[in-house]
């Protein structure tokens, strides 16, 4: 059965504009593709494991092309499973505010435990090689401000950062929907806003490929 895996990066459940954009988006997908099976983590109450001095130690295990054994391989057994729930999917949605011009803090840790050497990428003749190619994902982002305009597109570090981190291990057809500018606007304008974007959402959902 495939799979789409749904990231929830926003704390602000029913109350988030940016999941009432990736409603829009499951509700089209899940009409198109009844077949396909959606997982979903939320990266504000599912628990994340640390990537301390223990597990970092794992990191440089696998980067020196050594084996995890023993203690080190214990510790790792939460990462492994979060690797594999991650790479047990056939595509992508990540629903992510931007937070000080990146991703909210637990969207990159979830990254920081996900991106491990032989896992999500491999060395080949000392280059890295991504191991999830060919895998579409959509992010949608809502933000304050609005990034758009030429002295304000530099802000957005969401964009630029998601896409070289998921490009590195292999992910690099990404569509991009934004949802901006959400603060400081009229209600009226807001609701204008969102609603455009869930048209958006649902016209993504349907380029995502069966
Ligand atoms: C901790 C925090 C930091 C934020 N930083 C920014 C920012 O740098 N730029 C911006 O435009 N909006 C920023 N915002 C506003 C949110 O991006 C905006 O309200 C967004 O719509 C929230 O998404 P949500 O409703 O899905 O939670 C921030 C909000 C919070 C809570």
């Amino acid at each position: 059965m495939k799979k789409l895996l749904h990231v929830i990066a926003s704390p602000r459940g029913e109350k988030s504009r940016t999941l009432q954009v990736a409603s829009a988006f499951l509700e089209r997908f899940r009409e198109l593709h009844p077949e396909w099976m959606i997982d979903e983590i939320n990266l504000f109450t599912d628990p994340l494991p640390v990537l301390a001095a223990r597990q970092v130690d794992g990191k440089y295990m696998l980067l020196g092309g050594k084996e995890l054994y023993g203690e080190l391989r214990e510790t790792w057994e939460d990462i492994e499973q979060h690797i594999a729930r991650f790479k047990g999917a056939d595509a992508y949605l990540i629903s992510t505010p931007m937070w000080n011009f990146n991703v909210p803090y637990v969207l990159k840790q979830y990254i920081d435990i996900l991106v491990q050497p032989r896992y999500l990428f491999q060395y080949v003749h000392g280059h890295t090689e991504g191991l999830l190619k060919g895998r579409p994902m959509v992010v949608i982002s809502s933000r304050g401000g609005d990034y758009t305009t030429p002295e304000t597109q530099s802000f957005d570090h969401v964009e630029s950062y998601l896409r070289v981190v998921f490009g590195f291990v292999g992910i690099t057809a990404i569509e991009f929907i934004k949802v901006e500018p959400l603060d400081g606007v009229s209600a009226e304008a807001v609701r204008h806003t969102v609603e455009a974007a869930r048209g958006a959402a649902r016209e993504a959902a349907a380029r995502i490929p069966a």
